[in-house]
């Protein structure tokens, strides 16, 4: 293909996406009596749930409390031990299997950001858009708005281990609005940065929130994200509990 039919494909693909992506509404998750054993700990002990289309969720609670875990049943990172994780009524492997539950409905902010190591801050973003088939300048583009949102403008071409930790963080954030995920499950993803870097952050899931009506589980100890958030949660000792101040 000559370069203005790429450009052109790409243009193409470019507005298909946006159009799928616009009817695209928030994904509902349901937890019933969810379980997970880690050894000897039960890390998340029969919690249940209903997070609606396009709700934000805070999910607040101690270091080792289940938070974690309980992301990455939802996640489908692993399968719970007992009870049943529903994402738009069915199990997360039915969207596809796993690797289509992925490429289509989720979108992940890891706590430590696993970014690939081999990869510029670009190419980490371009992942899930090469999985989905986005054609090259298609994924360039998107990766560089991206990148440029949450202010990392003149780093694109950094590989990770070139990048501080909070920009990680923050190619990470980007790497997970890449597909517009109807489902975006964060892991402190404010969690390594300063105020006006997490402001961004924050302006740029509220964006997607709006743009795309996608749902959001947060895990965080950022009171700026509870203060957005439609709900806060609180976990203690694996099972969800009262606010503290209640
Ligand atoms: N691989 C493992 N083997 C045994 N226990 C584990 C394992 N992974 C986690 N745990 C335990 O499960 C519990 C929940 O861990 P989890 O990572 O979900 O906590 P968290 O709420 O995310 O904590 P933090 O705020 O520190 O990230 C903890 O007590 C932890 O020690
Ligand atoms: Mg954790």
């Amino acid at each position: 293909m000559d370069a203005r039919a790429e450009m052109q494909a790409a243009d193409t693909g470019e507005a298909q996406a946006q159009a799928q992506a616009a009817q695209r509404a928030g994904a509902e998750v349901v937890l019933e009596r969810v379980r997970r054993v880690r050894g000897s700990v039960i890390a998340v002990a029969d919690v249940s749930m209903h997070v609606r289309p396009g709700e934000c969720v805070a999910l607040m609670g101690p270091s080792g409390s289940g938070k974690s875990t309980l992301l990455s049943a939802i996640g489908g990172l692993s399968r719970p031990d007992g009870g049943r994780v529903l994402v738009d009524g069915v199990a997360p492997e039915a969207h596809g299997g796993l690797a289509g539950y992925h490429r289509d409905v989720v979108g992940f902010i890891f706590q430590l950001h696993h970014l690939l190591p081999m990869l510029t801050a670009q190419g980490n973003v371009e992942v899930p858009l090469v999985a989905a088939g986005r054609p090259r300048e298609a994924r360039r583009k998107r990766a560089l708005d991206l990148l440029d949102e949450v202010g990392l403008t003149g780093r694109t071409d950094h590989l990770p281990g070139e990048l501080s930790g909070g920009e990680r963080q923050r190619v990470a954030v980007a790497r997970a609005l890449a597909n517009d995920p109807r489902l975006l499950l964060a892991d402190e993803p404010t969690g390594a940065l300063d105020s006006d870097n997490s402001a961004r952050v924050l302006d740029l899931l509220e964006t997607a929130r709006i743009r795309r009506g996608t749902t959001m589980i947060v895990v965080t100890h950022d009171p700026a994200i509870a203060d957005r958030a439609d709900r806060v949660l609180h976990m203690l000792d694996g099972r969800l509990v009262a606010p503290p101040d209640a």
